[in-house]
């Protein structure tokens, strides 16, 4: 979930002003806390997760969460607050006239990419809903629901109906700049989330692959760990966290200037973390007990989640629960991503509101079909061996968000005056005073020797 535009100060400073909870740290931990969870945990985790080996991957996921992304995190906040300003205003701002502000235009360029198959997912969630609704699973076996899923996936104009379907729903929301109201529904939509997916894991120790599922996501097989690995966990923990795109820059625009940035940065990715947790531990028992192959792919968390229900006392309510769950979580993200777009369209080339949504609209709209038709059984629009689908998941956390995080900390770290980060990250002086020294070492220099790093061995060179 995700509630914030990129960009724009002005739009900020309205959401800003017109919702209290970033009044206390507690409002700003819930917003930030409901910007980062979202289908990323859910749908995103799960399926890296089986296709990384489980345990293994989870701890490597666990560390760049919390030693590598929470610093990243913590720059953003700490540009967005100094200057209230999104990545491309702030960092003119603060560097003006060099061409550090195309940090910002990269950060919008993933916003798209993201928000393309993004729309697609999500358009497989609302049809679960609506298939819930109708109890069209019921009685199914694990091998029809798979079935059902291939099926409508090959069908190409199925997914690519409800992925508009998703998507006018998301730009009539930014037409109509109803966020906010949406954005109320955050502190109730994340316990509701997380008690969901607590209720899941206690269900999952009644299921016969209970012990395999639960020794697959905690049990870690360290001998599976290589390069590519630790690559992956690292794209998780950003796309999962939102960050190396300048959404954190927004949050940290809001903040007020006596809270404590590690404070909430802590807290947020800690909830994150536990969420991805909850929802393995949820999902895998359940990937052993119905046959399903934990390498399965985008497609696996959707493979499973019918068969659970089924079995569950009132699976019927349950998956409609969820199901709307999962798309309320997926529709705040994609508005804010749309609005980044259209912020973006709007200010820099001078364009009316309505234009730059209907242009931003019809982007993702070619774009997310051609995510959603290339996942169709022998479609030729592959790249690299990949299809557009998995290209634009996999360039947009393994590529785009780890060179926007690189920027942000080179920029935090060498660029940005010292006494400012430092402003920032102590609040003045008042907080976390001895993490300074060890949080500036980590932003200058272990956060972008290890992106790079793990770049130059992604791309054979070490
Ligand atoms: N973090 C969001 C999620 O977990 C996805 C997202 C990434 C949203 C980047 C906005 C920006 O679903």
């Amino acid at each position: 979930m995700n509630y914030i535009c990129i960009l724009n100060p002005k739009h900020t400073n309205i959401l800003q002003s017109s919702r209290g909870s970033f009044t206390s740290r507690f409002g700003a931990t819930v917003a930030v806390g409901g910007s980062v969870v979202g289908l990323g945990n859910i749908w995103r985790f799960p399926y890296i997760a089986g296709e990384n080996g489980g345990a293994a991957f989870i701890v490597v996921y666990i560390l760049m969460s919390l030693l590598i992304a929470v610093p990243i995190m913590l720059s953003e906040l700490s540009i967005g607050r100094q200057v209230r300003l999104g990545l491309h205003g702030a960092m003119e701002k603060l560097a003006p006239g060099r061409p550090w502000k195309y940090t910002g235009t990269l950060g919008v360029a993933t916003a798209l990419v993201i928000v393309s198959f993004y729309c697609v997912v999500a358009g497989w969630a609302l049809n679960f809903l609506g298939r819930s609704v109708v109890n069209d699973f019921a009685g199914q076996s694990p091998a029809e629901i798979t079935g059902g899923l291939k099926l409508f996936i090959d069908s190409g104009w199925r997914p690519v109906v409800w992925m508009s379907v998703f998507l006018a729903l998301t730009s009539g929301i930014v037409f109509f700049g109803v966020e906010k109201g949406i954005e109320r529904f955050n502190k109730i939509l994340m316990p509701l989330l997380a008690l969901m997916l607590v209720g899941l894991g206690v269900n999952s120790l009644f299921l016969d692959g209970f012990r395999e599922g639960i020794t697959f996501v905690l049990k870690p097989d360290f001998s599976k760990i290589d390069g590519g690995v630790v690559f992956q966990a690292l794209g998780q923990a950003f796309f999962s966290l939102s960050i190396g795109m300048g959404a954190m820059t927004v949050y940290g625009s809001y903040v007020k200037k006596h809270e404590s940035l590690p404070r909430i940065a802590g807290t947020v990715a800690v909830s994150d973390v536990c969420i991805a947790i909850l929802s393995g531990i949820a999902i895998f028992p359940a990937v052993f007990t119905f046959g399903i192959n934990p390498t399965s792919g985008p497609e696996l968390v959707f493979m499973t989640l019918p068969n659970i229900f089924q079995q569950m006392p009132g699976g019927y309510w349950i998956s409609i629960a969820f199901f709307a769950i999962l798309f309320m979580a997926a529709i705040t993200s994609s508005v804010s991503l749309v609005e980044a777009i259209v912020v973006w369209l709007s200010e820099e080339f001078r364009m009316t509101r309505r234009r730059a949504l209907a242009l931003a609209t019809g982007t993702v709209f070619a774009l997310g079909s051609l995510c959603a038709v290339s996942q169709m059984e022998g479609s030729s629009l592959r790249v690299w061996g990949m299809d557009i689908f998995d290209l634009f998941d996999r360039a947009s956390s393994t590529v785009m968000m780890p060179i926007g995080a690189l920027l942000i900390v080179l920029f935090a770290g060498w660029a940005m005056d010292k006494a400012m980060l430092r402003a920032e990250l102590t609040s003045e002086g008042r907080f976390a005073r001895r993490l300074f020294v060890p949080l500036r070492f980590m932003i200058k220099w272990v956060c972008p020797v290890v992106i790079a790093l793990l770049f130059l061995n992604q791309i054979g060179l070490i």
